[in-house]
């Protein structure tokens, strides 16, 4: 995935005449690369477990919650524990996982995603958070990424994980859009079948092979334009 914000400055003069009145992102993998602190978190975990696990399990866990993640890598070693042990093993994955959160600094944030979300709101579309974690407000303050996003709804407020639609339902209620108006960004497999059960456009930030149920996948937003989205509108009204 790219690195370093050198977000290049792609805005589009004038007024487009768009059907999308919110852009929802995703945020670990999207907004920025925590997708790599949750897999050397796990990596922690699975070490001292004795699993192996690797980069190509780990895009199973991609957008899964963490207890549901853990069963995940359980599942893939082999080994069945009860519910206070499974708790106590997230837990200490969220420790090691926050130690890398807090050294976090805006010059995380992905390149290209300030520049996008600024050419939205000059076409006063909304745009909105749609993340399963419950780290999400602590991200958003070492980003400084707390006042840019209309609505945040995250794994503190919903309860049902990804592929259920309900984050993103919750964000288009959060920001007053119908589901169908929305274009969600997502890096996860699972995330982009929430996405489309939400009744969303969904555009696959990451691998084409993984992400192939998305309507449009993009290497990372500094791929991305109003002009883009535009395209992406009319070839869907043909379709
Ligand atoms: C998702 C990540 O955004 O959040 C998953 O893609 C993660 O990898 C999930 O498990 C829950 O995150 P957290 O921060 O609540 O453990
Ligand atoms: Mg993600």
């Amino acid at each position: 995935m790219e690195k370093n914000n050198t977000n290049k400055t792609k805005s589009t003069s004038g007024r487009l005449q768009l059907r999308t009145k919110a852009c929802i992102f995703d945020l670990d993998g999207v907004v920025v690369d925590t997708a790599r602190y949750h897999f050397m978190a796990w990596k922690r975990l699975t070490d001292d477990l004795g699993i192996k696990f690797t980069e190509k399990d780990n895009e199973h866990l991609k957008g899964v919650s963490r207890i549901a993640s853990l069963d995940i890598i359980l599942e893939i070693g082999g080994k069945k524990l009860s519910a206070s042990e499974k708790e106590k093993l997230a837990a200490l994955k969220n420790k090691w996982y926050l130690e890398y959160i807090n050294r976090m600094t805006p010059e995380e944030i992905l390149p290209g995603t300030l520049d996008f979300i600024d050419d939205l709101k000059s076409q006063n579309i909304k745009v909105a958070l749609g993340s399963a974690s419950k780290n999400t407000p602590l991200i958003l303050e070492k980003l400084k990424l707390k006042d840019v996003f209309d609505a945040v709804a995250d794994g503190n407020s919903v309860h049902k994980a990804k592929p259920d639609p309900e984050v993103f339902l919750k964000a288009a209620e959060m920001v007053g859009v119908e589901a169908s108006r929305c274009v969600v960004f997502e890096d996860a497999y699972a995330g982009v079948e929430a996405a489309l059960n939400a009744g969303m456009i969904c555009i696959g930030i990451g691998e084409k092979e993984i992400l192939k149920d998305a309507h449009m996948v993009i290497k990372g937003l500094s791929e991305m334009d109003l002009n883009k989205l535009s395209d992406l509108e009319k070839r869907l009204g043909n379709e």
